[in-house]
């Protein structure tokens, strides 16, 4: 049985995977108008895995006998400078993201919720890849710039990036 702050806790977590979605969701729509449609399969990608993430938490409070509630998302950022500024903005939030799981960890071992503590231990694993990914895909556009053709090579590149994950 999970405690009400901690129910609390995942619930805003349930909310945060959303809205991760939604974000990302956002991003392939502005790729899509810019036309780096390999940059756009990645996203959608990463929108369809962080809806993954949020049905992972929502299943697990009906569980453990709590209730997941579906709170009011917030509006996503929809325009963006270019495709650095795209993939900036997802590496910073990756790294919000891992600062909340370790928050929820934290409190799942002060309550001496080990069930909570062993279930949080995917998305510590997750998040991990997760804020790799993103800063490869950093490193990539930083190599290979956005002036002349670079946009297309680094469309290439991402688009190939999604093409080996969806095999995976
Ligand atoms: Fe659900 Fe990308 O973290």
């Amino acid at each position: 049985m999970l405690s009400k702050s901690m129910t609390q806790l995942l619930n805003k977590q349930i909310n945060l995977e959303f809205y991760s979605s939604n974000l990302y969701l956002q991003m392939r729509s502005w790729c899509d108008a810019n036309s780096l449609v390999g940059c756009a399969r990645f996203l959608q990608q990463h929108a369809d895995e962080e809806i993954q993430h949020m049905h992972r938490l929502f299943n697990y409070v009906n569980e453990a006998g709590s209730m997941a509630l579906i709170g009011a998302i917030d509006e996503p950022k929809s325009d963006f400078k270019n495709i650095q500024e795209v993939f900036k903005i997802t590496y910073k939030h990756e790294c919000l993201i891992t600062k909340e799981i370790n928050k929820l960890v934290k409190a799942a071992s002060e309550e001496a919720d080990f069930s909570t503590f062993n279930f949080l231990q995917w998305y510590v694993a997750e998040q991990h890849e997760e804020e790799h990914l993103f800063n490869s895909i950093i490193d990539i556009i930083k190599m290979i710039g956005i002036e002349g053709k670079g946009l297309y090579f680094i469309d290439k590149e991402i688009g190939a990036i999604a093409d080996k994950r969806a095999i995976e």
